[in-house]
């Protein structure tokens, strides 16, 4: 029985995300949701004004706030860009889950980094959580799936050794880093737009960018642990880390749209 723990776990982590955030589909489109990056004021331009439309400010009444609506193809952007993440995160929880055992028992000096590096992903986790309750946005509807893929990967990766174990961080660390700065470089050519057509900013959509700063910064620090640890002696280092990122890939790809 208990070598079945680990794969019963993200089945009743997946059973409670679902019901958290089952929406009927039909009073909350996805698209009308991440449109709140950008609090709109009461005086926000329309999709169809420009900055120049809005009145002239007085010595009483300063500039109105003038922020963009979001397109529909940024609003489905960021309304899959949370639905990857937090199923990304998910994944990265249940990975450690499933390794710690095994690797600790074979080196319990590797306990604290072990908890380190869950605890930094269950915060991920917690974050985009609270992303996808706060715009409404839907889960994958992959979610049983990739929860049992993403244990199978930890468990299997760990019992074949601490280096596996490691290279499996290796792996996934460099697609879920190379990732999130795909998601920042978008974020980052929408603002310069916004910004060189005159439009204001967000506070929330500054803040996501931040958080996916320091987001990507914690995985490319759980990369350089693998590699201090002995990733790369895995053998073979480059198949296993090979397929590993390709499923990374294929699961961020099909998670985006399903
Ligand atoms: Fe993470
Ligand atoms: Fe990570």
């Amino acid at each position: 029985m208990a070598t079945l723990r680990p794969l019963m776990q993200p089945l009743r982590q997946c059973r409670s995300i679902l019901s958290q955030h089952a929406q009927p589909s039909t009073s909350t489109p996805p698209t009308a949701c991440a449109r709140r990056f950008i609090s709109s004021n009461s005086t926000t331009a329309s999709s169809s004004s420009s900055p120049s439309s809005s009145p002239a400010p007085t010595s009483q009444q300063p500039y109105p706030s003038k922020k963009k609506p979001l397109t529909p193809a940024q609003q489905s952007f960021l309304s899959s860009a949370l639905r990857v993440n937090q199923a990304g995160e998910l994944a990265a929880t249940l990975i450690y889950t499933a390794q710690t055992p095994p690797v600790v028992a074979r080196e319990p000096h590797l306990r604290p980094l072990m908890k380190h590096m869950y605890d930094q992903e269950a915060g991920h986790l917690r974050t985009f959580n609270a992303l996808l309750a706060k715009h409404r946005v839907r889960p994958t509807a992959l979610y049983p799936l990739w929860s049992v893929l993403a244990t199978g990967l930890g468990w299997t990766t760990a019992v074949m050794g601490r280096e596996a174990a490691m290279a499996c961080t290796e792996a996934v660390e460099t697609e879920i880093g190379g990732h999130y700065n795909g998601q920042i470089r978008t974020l980052l050519e929408m603002v310069s737009e916004w910004e060189a057509e005159g439009y204001e900013v967000g506070e929330e959509f500054r803040e996501l960018i931040a958080t996916l700063r320091r987001i990507r910064d914690e995985e490319l620090e759980h990369l350089d642990h693998a590699v201090e640890h002995d990733a790369q002696k895995a053998e073979p280092h480059w198949l296993l880390t090979g397929i590993i990122r390709a499923g990374c890939r294929g699961a961020i790809w099909v998670s985006e749209r399903v």
